[in-house]
């Protein structure tokens, strides 16, 4: 078997090694087929990987290319997980929206527009050059918008991964005072914007409004990720659990400020710390065992992934939340509509569980994303400007015609070398 890592660079690669070691007897004898435009990138993963598989005796087969083709040729699984521009592009995508007053991020409002509309057309190249019984294992961002454009615009087979649930769960955990591992939450929604309801303790249902009425917002805590405070003060006003990304919804105006007031973008930090972070991660490679730093995509990026990969190969059937086409899972969205929700993941796909309708104080917001994800998906396939106009100017954070007009011009502009569909 053959799998093909597409941004096999990446700094979540150490992630990703650690999650195909924690499966290695299940996928002995693969071979993984790592690419990257980046060749020193790519260099240093790959020498990673073969010192810890090494180490390990485990019996997988490293080749690099920095071609797509021949790394995709044969493949089985095609994991994706790479951001056109890299960092350079991503500090574009926070900094253009926030000078006008929207908040940047890289995959939520404009900014997430912008590398939708980046990533979107290589997506589409890996969907006509794999087999036609490939999957796409999709990590790239923003994962639900590129599901989307590969789900509706070619034949591909595509699961769109995100593992925000899994620290979301665990920071949820924290704040009620139970315990992680046992601990499972119904996440439902759209990428970035789910919600839970339901949540269950050793699969005994727990009451979460009574839960929620007894908890004590706490005060600071915030990481890049994760903001324990606001999210306990939202979740006693909605009365349910909210992705961490809510707070970009209903934070809009303080985070805006908040970022501002920092003065450096995500992007900018994660690049001052990335020489640091691939010195390490070559030294580690020629170690006896090597240990390297999962500073970047830490938790379980890369066991979620390749456990993914697992369940669809081995027919395993285990319930996974993950990015697929509704088909009636929640009420009140398109069946075509990529929605993530728990799944039986099998060799013929996930099959999304029927979770209802979404709560009432975020259907209309829901609903509202889920449109603007459609118009940017289409419009990152066409390369169409109106459509693209219409995607910034139905987005929750936008709703305004010139503002959404100079965001695009902008952003157009500044990532040119990355839009042939705009060209
Ligand atoms: C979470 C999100 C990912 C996102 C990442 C950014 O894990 O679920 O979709 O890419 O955060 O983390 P970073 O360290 O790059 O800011
Ligand atoms: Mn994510």
């Amino acid at each position: 078997m053959r799998i093909a890592v597409v941004g096999a660079g990446s700094g979540y690669m150490p992630g990703v090694i650690r999650g195909l070691l924690h499966r290695a007897d299940d996928l002995a004898g693969t071979e993984l087929a790592f690419h990257d435009p980046d060749a020193a990138a790519l260099d240093v993963m790959t020498r990673l990987a073969r010192g810890m598989f090494a180490a390990r005796d485990a019996a997988f087969t490293v080749t690099s290319h920095t071609a797509l083709k021949p790394a995709l040729d044969g493949a089985s699984y095609v994991f994706t997980t790479f951001r056109p521009g890299g960092m350079a592009a991503r500090h574009l995508d926070e900094s253009i929206p926030l000078r006008h007053g929207v908040v940047g991020q890289e995959t939520a409002g404009p900014g997430g527009f912008l590398m939708a509309c980046r990533s979107i057309p290589v997506l589409l190249e890996i969907a006509s050059l794999a087999g036609p019984d490939a999957w796409i294992v999709n990590y790239t961002n923003p994962t639900n918008v590129v599901t989307d454009a590969v789900a509706r615009h070619t034949g591909a087979r595509v699961v769109g991964l995100c593992d925000q649930h899994v620290g979301d769960t665990e920071m949820w955990a924290g704040l009620l005072g139970l315990p992680a591992g046992r601990l499972e939450a119904d996440w439902i929604g759209l990428n970035h914007a789910t919600w839970a309801e339901r949540l269950r303790l050793d699969g005994a249902e727990l009451d979460l409004p009574a839960l929620l009425d007894d908890l004590d917002v706490p005060g600071g805590g915030a990481t890049p990720w994760r903001d324990p405070s606001r999210m306990a003060d939202l979740a006693k006003a909605l009365g349910f659990l909210p992705n961490s990304y809510a707070k970009y919804y209903f934070f809009h105006d303080e985070v805006v400020r908040e970022l501002r007031e920092k003065g450096t973008t995500r992007a900018e930090d994660i690049q001052a710390m990335l020489p640091a972070y691939y010195e390490q991660v070559r030294a580690e490679a020629v170690k006896a065992d090597p240990d390297p730093s999962r500073e970047r995509g830490g938790g379980e990026h890369g066991e979620f992934a390749v456990d993914v990969i697992c369940a669809l190969h081995r027919d395993e059937g285990r319930r996974m939340i993950v990015n697929t086409p509704n088909r009636g899972a929640i009420a009140g969205l398109p069946d075509d509509a990529i929605v993530e929700v728990p799944a039986l993941v099998t060799r013929s796909g996930p099959i999304p569980l029927v979770m209802g309708a979404l709560p009432g104080p975020v259907r209309g917001l829901t609903r509202a994303i889920h449109e603007y994800e459609r118009l940017a998906s289409d419009a990152a396939v066409t390369g169409s400007r109106r459509v693209a106009l219409q995607a910034l100017m139905a987005h929750p954070f936008v709703r305004s015609k010139p503002v959404a007009e100079r965001i695009l011009d902008e952003g157009l502009a500044a990532h040119r070398a990355h839009l042939p569909q705009f060209a």
